[in-house]
């Protein structure tokens, strides 16, 4: 899904924000990325979002050599392809919830009639579907993030690149945060973190990398939790009896089951609109 080689990002003075970083992640994979302020993690997800382009070396994400894009294309490149999150929720604070989800479809030409369906089911998925005519101001930080999650997943992006995006809530709001995002990457979706915070990593990827420098310091495979993560999303069983149990179920979880893949679960605590078998996908 996402491979740089010998990805080099220099700005004009001083060492390269990015050095030389080699990468591959798979479709479905979930990859934390860790490291200390100015270590170039920002410029990694700018450069896989074709939002910046490397000084050296090639980035194809979703089959698209993303550093040969011109702006236009690059633009495009994202609506189609890149759902992004950001620590400070970056809503348009003079548009309805509603309004700020149906805005990347806008972008994308989507048919009125898909755009409504779409983002219906997704706010109803999430648990805000109450919110729809309320404006972002008015909601708690872990609503407004869930907002910003359902925007980012209007278009079905390929990938999703969430930079710090429990960063800015208190715990009881991360960790909603935390548990949608695994559910997400349950029903496959590929995700990239951007996180301060080792525990987010450990427990939410697959896979974390370490950023020193712009270098890519340690690879390390998150262990057991992430083999349970596999075998959720291989639409295994065990998925609601053993780790849903083990987890408790959050409300947010509960409505991801009821618009999961198997179609199996959710009958109970379905949302108010009821989902299609991979809403969120
Ligand atoms: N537009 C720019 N012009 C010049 N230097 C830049 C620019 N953007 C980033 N840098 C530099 O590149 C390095 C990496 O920055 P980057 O924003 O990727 O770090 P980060 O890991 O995301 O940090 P943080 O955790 O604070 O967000 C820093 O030294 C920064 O000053
Ligand atoms: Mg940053």
């Amino acid at each position: 899904m996402i491979d740089l080689v010998e990805a080099t990002k220099k700005y004009d003075a001083g060492p390269p924000a990015l050095a030389g970083v080699t990468l591959s992640v798979a479709a479905g994979e979930c990859l934390a990325v860790l490291g200390h302020s100015g270590s170039g993690k920002s410029t990694l997800l700018n450069l896989i979002a074709g939002l910046d382009r490397p000084s050296s070396g090639t980035v194809t994400v979703d089959g698209t050599r993303v550093d040969r894009l011109g702006e236009a294309g690059s633009a495009r490149f994202r609506r189609a392809s890149i759902g992004m999150v950001f620590q400070f929720f970056n809503l348009l604070d003079d548009l309805t919830v509603l309004d700020n989800v149906l805005v990347p479809a806008q972008l994308a030409g989507m048919a009125k009639a898909e755009a409504r369906r779409r983002s219906a089911e997704l706010l109803g998925a999430l648990g805000i579907d109450r919110h729809a005519k309320a404006y972002p101001q008015r909601l708690s930080g872990g609503e407004r993030q869930r907002v910003a999650v359902a925007r980012a997943l209007m278009n079905r992006p390929a990938l999703l690149l969430a930079d710090e995006p429990t960063g800015a809530l208190d715990s009881h709001s991360a960790a909603d945060v935390r548990q949608l995002l695994l559910d997400l990457n349950a029903e496959g979706q590929t995700i990239l973190l951007v996180t301060h915070d080792v525990e987010l990593a450990a427990s939410t990827a697959h896979r974390t990398i370490e950023l020193v420098d712009g270098a890519v310091v340690r690879d390390i495979d998150n262990g057991t939790g992430a083999q349970a993560r596999r075998t959720a999303t291989a639409g295994g069983p065990g998925w609601d009896d053993e780790i849903g149990a083990a987890r408790g179920s959050a409300p947010v979880r509960s409505a991801f089951q009821a618009t999961g893949p198997t179609g199996a679960a959710g009958t109970a605590g379905a949302p108010s609109t009821p989902g299609t078998p991979g809403a969120l996908r």
